[in-house]
């Protein structure tokens, strides 16, 4: 059971699953693409994302992965269900985890979904939440210049400030919600300012610490976790530039190595 656990994201927002998996599974090795040269999925056709998806799983597969963790929400609501029914090995979203988190976390059942406009248009996270509790009151919003805003690396400052304020007045004007769900694993890297922006009465909740919990629980339940010890040697993959995503990497591991490499999927 010593292969590795492969993470996808449309570029970096998934090393924060990345990072929550290193700190629950310290002994599990990661192989994460991050397809940050087509990034954002957000706008993109159903078909476009389903495409680049399975670039980037076929990728990892034949670098014999023995659980796939799809950290993007928009791949997940795209693709989950089709991956679940052709992969022979198991397959998570950020989704249904998030979703989870989110119950858990609202008191008076009121819970905005932030994410992008694939996201949102797709309707999985109402879709999820009420198949957990059918009470539940849902306002989601597509935020679709949070991204490109992270991509760039501009995670703090004035103009972050300004658009992340300008993109979330009108579920904040909502005075009802206690629990907002970042919809999508760019957004904890601008958590900081979501939280300052809605404030501290509503929990801000990121699915990556639940999917971590839940990719542990999969293996286990499958014996697929590593039994020795051992120091795993991550590898992470980027079909953008390789500085920026460096950059973001060395930041979010908290690290000055990141382990990084260029790579072309596009077949
Ligand atoms: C995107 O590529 O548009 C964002 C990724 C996500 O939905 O988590």
């Amino acid at each position: 059971m010593d292969q590795a656990i492969g993470v996808i994201d449309s570029g970096v927002g998934g090393l924060t699953v990345a990072h929550e998996l290193m700190r629950q599974l310290p002994k599990e090795k990661l192989l994460y693409v991050g397809d940050t040269l087509r990034c954002p999925y957000g706008p993109r056709s159903e078909e476009e994302v389903k495409k680049f998806t399975w670039e980037m799983v076929n990728f990892l597969l034949e670098k014999k992965i023995k659980m796939l963790v799809v950290a993007c929400n928009t791949a997940t609501a795209f693709t989950l269900t089709e991956l679940q029914n052709h992969l022979d090995i198991p397959v998570l979203g950020v989704i249904n985890p998030g979703a989870r988190a989110a119950i858990n976390a609202t008191k008076n059942m009121h819970i905005g979904v932030i994410g992008t406009d694939g996201t949102i248009r797709s309707n999985a996270y109402p879709q999820a939440l009420l198949n957990i509790n059918s009470k539940i009151h849902i306002d989601a919003l597509a935020c679709p210049l949070f991204v490109p805003l992270v991509e760039k690396g501009m995670l703090h400052g004035y103009t972050t400030f300004q658009i992340v304020s300008e993109s979330l007045e009108p579920i904040r004007q909502n005075n009802h919600i206690d629990t907002l769900i970042l919809g999508c694993t760019h957004y904890p890297l601008i958590k900081d300012t979501i939280q300052q922006f809605m404030g501290n009465h509503v929990s801000i909740i990121s699915s990556s610490e639940e999917t971590a919990r839940e990719t542990s629980t999969i293996l286990e339940y499958h014996e697929l976790l590593y039994k020795g010890e051992r120091i795993p040697n991550h590898q992470f993959f980027t079909t953008g530039e390789l500085e920026i995503f460096e950059k973001i990497a060395k930041r979010i591991f908290n690290s000055s190595e990141s382990n990084a490499q260029s790579v072309a999927i596009e077949h």
